[in-house]
């Protein structure tokens, strides 16, 4: 009988370490940027009377879903136009580089702050990072670059009906929606995902012989974020004429990233700090991932420590210098087999020859706030964006009185294991040369003059 009783509960503590395990695997799946979501335009009205309430109402206008014609057929409706036809108008953008708003708020100058914002297709959540962002006390001396990888009107036109500063839209010229039947899109002569060595060089599928190091063959749609990430991050530092004498800062946000009103004020304290007590500090950072925000606490406090790519990936921050070193070791970026742009870039902090890792001067108190949680882990039955962003509204509205801090104390801290591990490999999805390579490309593409273009 004990022995019996013995194996039964071997049997839950195995049961319950397994169910630990793969909670864990499910955590940290969930901790880089992956987008799991199909490529359907997410654009529903599902703003809660709750959330519009705390909204002022000349900004309800960016959270109005025009629902187009019913009667048009969904299909028509998601593709207005062709392949072709959104090639050449995604040429057409890229080249003319138009700046909205520029007559009304000035020339974009040297130290002007860019702030970069990678748009997939989560609508709903642009829309309310819209709201946020024209809430934020200085934004109309900033410039908002919108960078696409998905092409459809209702994003344009909500992108352009922006009337609080500067807004200038990139177009990702290799997206899956441009090549929906050739690299860097799904080919038809690409390798399954799960197939085996020895299986696909019998198949002959393109570049049987470059599984990635789990085995795996490359899935276009995990590839293009790192892509995307990357082309925008040449494209505005590199190619663009009005970035020609930029030195200031440039802010990386997320379509679904939602931004406190004083978020700018903070940025400048986190420089001028940085400039006095850590010249060092390559990265800044708006945004931490939390479960208990305590503003009182720590409203007015930052935090200089080691970076970390799934801690301080959000309302990132840096300015060309820090680029110019990015740059230098792009192959460390390009060729690290890790579909995630950030531990991508852990891996070249971690692999900097006679430098340092990079280190970061952090709110404690963030001012960038992730509301797309939903998509991802939840299917959308039991959840909605409001849910989230009605919390974090409220979250800010209580924080009111600890917000624009004059001052901040800064802490150093050496960080926990988790900071200073060492990548020992990455984490797969990148093992296709012809990723490799296209990514080197995208850093071989020169500055590019505005093309005045009259559009039709
Ligand atoms: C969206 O939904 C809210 C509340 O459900 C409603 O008040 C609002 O009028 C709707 N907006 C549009 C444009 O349909
Ligand atoms: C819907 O589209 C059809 C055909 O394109 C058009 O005839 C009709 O007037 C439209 N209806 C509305 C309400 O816009
Ligand atoms: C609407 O869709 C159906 C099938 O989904 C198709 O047969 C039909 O031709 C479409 N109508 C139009 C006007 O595109
Ligand atoms: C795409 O649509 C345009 C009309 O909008 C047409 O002129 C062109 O031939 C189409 N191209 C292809 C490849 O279907
Ligand atoms: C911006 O920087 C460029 C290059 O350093 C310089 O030529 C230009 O004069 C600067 N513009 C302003 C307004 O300071
Ligand atoms: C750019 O960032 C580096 C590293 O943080 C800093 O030392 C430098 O002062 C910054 N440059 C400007 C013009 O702010
Ligand atoms: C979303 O959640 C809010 C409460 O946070 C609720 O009022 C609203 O009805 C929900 N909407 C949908 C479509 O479930
Ligand atoms: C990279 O650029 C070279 C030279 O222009 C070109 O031949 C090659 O096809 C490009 N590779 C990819 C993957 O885009």
């Amino acid at each position: 009988m004990p022995r019996l009783k013995y194996a039964s509960v071997l049997r839950v503590v195995v049961i319950l370490g397994l169910l630990c395990l793969w909670i864990q695997i499910m955590l940290s799946a969930s901790n880089g940027v992956i987008d799991r979501d199909g490529d359907e335009l997410m654009n529903l009205n599902d703003t809660s009377e709750q959330v519009l309430a705390l909204v002022p109402p000349e900004l309800h206008k960016y959270l109005t879903v025009h629902n187009k014609n019913i009667t048009v057929n969904s299909t028509e409706k998601a593709n207005p136009k062709n392949v072709s036809d959104i090639r050449r108008a995604i040429h057409r953008y890229n080249e003319a580089q138009t700046i909205y708003n520029e007559d009304i708020f000035g020339p974009v100058q040297n130290d002007t702050i860019i702030i970069a914002i990678q748009v997939h297709t989560r609508l709903t959540y642009l829309r309310h990072l819209i709201v946020s962002l024209a809430q934020a006390r200085d934004i109309d001396k900033t410039l908002l670059v919108f960078s696409h990888d998905y092409y459809d009107e209702e994003i344009n036109s909500l992108v352009r009906s922006i009337d609080f500063t500067k807004v200038m839209q990139i177009f990702y010229p290799f997206s899956i929606q441009t090549h929906p039947n050739e690299f860097p899109g799904v080919d038809p002569n690409d390798c399954p995902r799960d197939v085996r060595l020895e299986q696909a060089i019998k198949l002959k599928c393109n570049n049987a012989h470059h599984p990635d190091l789990h085995g795996h063959y490359r899935e276009a749609k995990y590839t293009q974020t790192k892509h995307h990430w990357w082309w925008k991050a040449n494209r505005i530092f590199n190619q663009l004429q009005c970035t020609a004498g930029h030195t200031g800062m440039v802010v990386f946000l997320e379509e679904d990233h939602y931004v406190a009103e004083d978020f700018i004020h903070m940025l400048h304290l986190l420089r001028s700090t940085a400039d006095r007590s850590c010249p060092h500090c390559e990265m800044l950072c708006l945004g931490t991932y939390l479960k208990t925000y305590q503003y009182h606490t720590n409203g007015d406090k930052v935090e200089i420590t080691p970076w970390h790519s799934s801690m301080h990936n959000m309302g990132m921050v840096f300015n060309r210098t820090v680029w110019n070193n990015i740059m230098e070791l792009q192959e460390q970026f390009c060729a690290y087999d890790d579909y995630n742009w950030d531990y991508s870039l852990l891996h070249l902090s971690q692999n900097r020859p006679k430098r340092d890792k990079f280190k970061v001067i952090l709110c404690k108190g963030p001012r960038v706030f992730h509301i797309g949680e939903c998509g991802i882990h939840h299917k959308k039955s039991n959840c909605n964006a409001s849910t989230v962003i009605s919390k974090v509204q409220k979250l800010l509205q209580n924080a009111k009185s600890y917000l624009y801090p004059t001052r901040v104390s800064a802490t150093i801290s050496a960080g926990g294991a988790k900071h200073n591990k060492k990548l020992t490999k990455g984490n797969g999805g990148w093992g296709d040369i012809r990723d490799q390579e296209l990514c080197t490309n995208m850093t071989k593409v020169d500055r590019q003059m505005r093309k005045y273009i009259h559009f039709a």
